[in-house]
């Protein structure tokens, strides 16, 4: 994956730079965040500096602290549980369900306590279980409703875009991910108190702009008008961008389909717009090897965030160590084109035979 972009976010830069660019976050920004409300659907948006501080920002706004535990699935990028780490608050692994990745709520269930103050919800590659059910566990244990939807933008469930399910979901616009604006990430919701909890928090809690009256306190989570530049014209491409990538995941999934040692997550691709090709393969190293070879990138997915040496906890993980094990991303770039495509699956496949 890459970055994407053409001339229009050259000719936009260039026209906001020779019209008195206030550079930081300002009118551009507030044009960006429209723009993602308008495509989500959400009452309100808060753009910060990335996908990673926003998820943190989102809990300093529930409240969660020091002392707090925050649920956290276990197959992820490591950002979701270093986002409450940050913040003083234990992340607590909980292992995925084996249909979509995500969360699996009857691990959750077990990882409970009375320290648990919010549970971080990863739709895995745009991917969910049932969001309402996801809802409904929260609500009965009076807990936090995060969605980390930093893989989903362009995904929705039953109708409704992925991360307004959650009190407040959360979006990243890094480098790789299916628009860009360098970093920067943006959380939304409906809820207007949450909104200002947000708003002040990244703004060193002034309780206005443009003073140095502070009545609580807060950080520099901002983003800048440069970014919201680039954000708005990636903004106008999002639609064209899903389409590409729901085509090049049915084209893999095609072109692989009779090869029994890649498997697929099923994905309904007329709400999930994937954000990167995955795919469950047995020797994975070897091909790994064979495509590199071949020419052909790919990375093996996320190892079991409780394994990685930054954690080191113990406990009972099996699906995430099977398909952390197996689990493989193939080129995913909108640039990577059919032709491409088929050259990649003729090479699994000979690889395979
Ligand atoms: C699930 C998830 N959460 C959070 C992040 C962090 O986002 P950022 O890189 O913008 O900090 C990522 C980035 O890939 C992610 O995949």
């Amino acid at each position: 994956m890459e970055p994407v972009i053409d001339d229009a976010e050259v000719s936009a830069m260039n026209s906001y730079l020779s019209s008195g660019a206030w550079l930081t976050e300002f009118k551009k920004t507030e044009e960006f965040e429209k723009m993602i409300c308008d495509f989500t659907g959400a009452k309100h948006c808060v753009v910060t500096n990335n996908g990673t501080i926003s998820l943190s920002l989102a809990l300093l706004a529930a409240g969660v602290g020091a002392g707090d535990e925050v649920l956290v699935p276990d197959m992820t990028m490591i950002a979701t549980p270093n986002s409450a780490k940050m913040i003083g608050a234990s992340p607590v692994f909980v292992d995925v369900a084996s249909d979509t990745l995500c969360m699996d709520l009857e691990a959750a269930e077990k990882a409970v306590t009375p320290k648990t103050k919010a549970l971080m919800y990863v739709s895995f590659n745009g991917r969910t279980n049932d969001l309402e059910l996801v809802r409904a566990f929260c609500d009965k244990h009076s807990i936090f409703f995060i969605e980390d939807a930093a893989q989903s933008l362009g995904s929705f469930y039953k109708g409704k875009h992925i991360g307004r399910y959650g009190s407040i979901g959360s979006f990243s616009f890094s480098a790789p991910k299916i628009i860009t604006t360098g970093q920067g990430g943006a959380l939304i919701t409906d809820d207007d108190g949450l909104y200002e909890k947000m708003r002040k928090l990244k703004d060193f809690g002034r309780s206005s702009g443009g003073n140095d009256f502070h009545d609580s306190i807060g950080y520099n989570f901002k983003f800048t008008d440069m970014q919201a530049v680039i954000g708005v014209e990636q903004m106008k491409k999002l639609g064209s961008r899903v389409s590409r990538k729901k085509e090049m995941f049915k084209r893999y999934q095609d072109g692989l389909a009779e090869v029994k040692e890649v498997s697929f997550i099923a994905t309904d691709l007329e709400n999930t717009a994937p954000w990167f090709i995955d795919v469950y393969v047995s020797r994975r190293d070897e091909l790994v090897a064979f495509l590199k070879e071949k020419g052909f990138g790919s990375r093996p997915i996320y190892p079991p965030i409780h394994s990685q040496e930054a954690y080191s906890v113990s406990g009972s993980f099996p699906v995430t160590e099977e398909f952390a094990g197996k689990g493989l991303w193939l080129p995913s770039s909108i640039k990577v084109t059919d032709e491409q495509i088929d050259a990649i699956s003729f090479a699994i496949k000979e690889f395979y035979a």
